[in-house]
Order: structure tokens, then sequence, then C-alpha cells
């Protein structure tokens, strides 16, 4: 059935051939030095059917990994690697922007360089949070996130600039843009939150304090590879990684909203946190964030074709990204606009492994 779901859309100056995108999925299959490999590569090939392919978190520094095997987009052998991706993308007539990450206090010290403490925006844990590193025996296991160490004031400097090169790694890997990972507990969302920042500097304490260091970082990507090629992400009312409901949540992505606006970046991309089993958004906020920021939204989390339709029908969001479904569903877009049935996803195979549960899910009528 016709609808503007299946129909281009142009994201700033960049042409999508459609409104469904490939939402950011860790998959845990990076190779040796965390470099993307060819059979990732194959994997977003096969998902170049959306009009945007948005990668899994990629770690913008060693100090930014809070997983085993997430490809990193620091190291030129990792560029490399990303190369391939992009070119498998590209020749199948998609477009892709790179998710860059850095997780913050939500990281395990067999992950550090050197052993060293996870860095955080203070020195409080998160409580009940688990990463997938390497147990006391050193083998891969999940584990509670180690204690972290606040960041100073250069640590802060250093992780605007990793940001901004990793920017600059992903266009030269011919990526056609980046997102920045302001969701889900990671680092730029525990700054946002007030109960977990009690920094009492310039990134602490006030919303706009709060805000700061994600909106220096897009300053410093958007200055590197342009407004138009810069996406964030952000899950207001997120409880993933032991987040606590913050009584500020509303005014501080409201402020965030109206900051990215002005900046005039690609899209604001919103998760709904629903899809994990986890609280939705407060009813009302969205309409909320649309008033604040008048660029592209993609709304994300527990959509199907009906609900995806009626996002774009009520001026909710412009574009619509998939997660859970797009991995088990290379032609997710023919699927929904044919009506044909979806591929069970299975999640044993989700974080690890080979092909099996990853690039093996066939197309219909497979
Ligand atoms: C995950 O690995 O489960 C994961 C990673 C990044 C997210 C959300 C979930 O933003």
């Amino acid at each position: 059935m016709s609808h503007p779901l299946f129909e281009s859309f142009l994201l700033k100056n960049l042409p999508l051939k459609n409104r469904i995108l490939m939402a950011p999925m860790t998959r845990c299959r990076a190779g040796a030095n965390d470099v993307p490999t060819a059979l990732m590569a194959e994997y977003y090939g096969q998902r170049a059917t959306a009009g945007l392919i948005i990668t899994e978190g990629a770690p913008v520094s060693p100090r930014g990994r809070g997983y085993l095997w997430t490809p990193g987009i620091y190291a030129p052998e990792q560029v490399s690697g990303w190369k391939g991706v992009a070119e498998a993308v590209h020749a199948a007539g998609g477009r892709i922007f790179a998710q860059i990450w850095h997780t913050g206090r939500v990281s395990h010290q067999s992950l550090q360089p050197d052993g060293m403490a996870p860095e955080g925006p203070t020195g409080t844990a998160a409580p009940d949070a688990y990463c997938f590193a390497f147990d006391e025996n050193g083998n891969p296991a999940n584990v509670p996130a180690s204690p972290p160490r606040a960041l100073d004031p250069a640590g802060i400097a250093r992780i605007r600039d990793e940001f901004a090169q990793a920017a600059c790694n992903a266009r030269e890997a011919g990526l056609d843009g980046v997102e920045i990972h302001g969701a889900n507990g990671y680092l730029f969302d525990q700054f946002m939150n007030s109960l977990v920042n009690s920094r009492n500097d310039a990134y602490g304490g006030s919303v706009e304090n709060r805000c700061r260091l994600l909106l220096e970082v897009v300053d410093g990507v958007a200055g590197a590879i342009g407004a138009g090629r810069t996406g964030v992400r952000i899950s207001p009312s997120g409880r993933f990684n032991a987040m606590p409901e913050d009584p500020e949540m509303e005014a501080t992505v409201l402020y965030l909203a109206g900051e990215l606006d002005r900046r005039g970046i690609a899209y604001l991309h919103i998760n709904d946190q629903a899809s994990f089993g986890l609280p939705a958004i407060p009813e009302g906020l969205i309409p909320k964030i649309r008033d604040r920021f008048r660029g592209p939204i993609i709304l994300c989390g527990g959509y199907d074709a009906t609900r995806a339709r009626q996002a774009i029908d009520a001026g909710l969001a412009d574009l619509v990204a998939f997660g859970v479904p797009y991995l088990a569903n290379p032609d997710l877009p023919a699927r929904l606009e044919n009506g044909w049935p979806l591929n069970e996803a299975r999640r044993e195979s989700f974080y690890g492994g080979g092909e099996q549960g990853y690039t093996d899910y066939p197309a219909f009528p497979g």
C-alpha cells in the first residue's frame, strides 16, 4: 500500500529512498582489535534496502568501550574495515551513518587501557548495570560495571577531540555521516541526568551545564563534517543501564531540543525504551520536542508498519527506525509495504558469533 513511509525523503542534502531506517544495534561481531569485518560489510549490505542504516555503536576510543567485540572507529585499521562496510552499502544503493559512542561509566576495567577505572561524570557507579567484558578468570562474561572515575577538564577536552576525530574517520571511510549516541544511559545521558551528574563545575548542576558536553561534542562534530551529516540520538526518560527517573528530564530534553534546532543538525533520533521492556516515553512529550526541534525526527522503539504510518501521518515523525525486525529481515521495507510475513528474530544470536543469526536471514519468500 502506498504511503509516504515507502517514499523518498531528503535528509538535508542526502536523498533517502524511503523513510524506513535500520536502527543501531550492538551485534558484537568485530574482529581482532575491534576491526569491522567482511561479514559485517555483508550484513549491512544486505540491509541497504533501508532509507538509512545507522550502524551499531562504534566506540570513539579504547576508553569509550563498554562491551567486547564492538567495532571501533579510532584506529586506522578500523577505518579500513568501515570502508568495506560503506562500499557494500553504497554498492547496493543504500546510505549509512555510523553511530559514534562512549559508554561512560557503563564499562569495566578489563576493557579499559591499563585496567583503569572507566570514565564518567562522577565517581559513582551505575548501581545495577552490566557490561560484556572479561570476568576474573579472563573469560568473556556479563559483569557489573566497574566503579568509574570522574572526568577532569583534560578528559572532557579529549572526549570532544575523540568524537570530532571519529566523525572525520567515518567520512574518510566513506560513511555518509554520524549519529552521536546521547541515549540509553551512556556517557552523554549520564551527564544530562540531574540525579547522576552531581558535578559542581561547568558540566554539572543547571540544565545548560548538564547538556554542555553533548552540545560541545555536537559543535565539534558538526564543525568537522557539517551539521547536515550529524545526527543525535536521545532516550528521554530512559531507565536502561540503571538510569534513575530524573525530575528534571522534561526541562533538560526541551532545552537540548532547542539548542540542536539552532545548530541545524541532520536529525534528532528519539528512542523509546518501551521496546526494551522499560517505561515508555511520557504521553505528550514528543509533540513538545517537535515544537522545539523543527528538523527531521526519527522515532524508534517497537514500531510496526501501522504505528510507523500513524507516527508520520500525525506529524510526529519524519522517519521511523526499526531494530529487531530489521536484523531479522534484510528486505524489511518490501515486507512492510506488501504485508508479507516477517522472519522471527533469533535472540540467542543477537550478540557475538558468526553468520548464524546474522547474515543468514532470507529475503521474502525465503
Ligand atoms: C546493548 O548492547 O544492549 C545496547 C547497546 C547500546 C544501546 C542499547 C543497548 O544504546
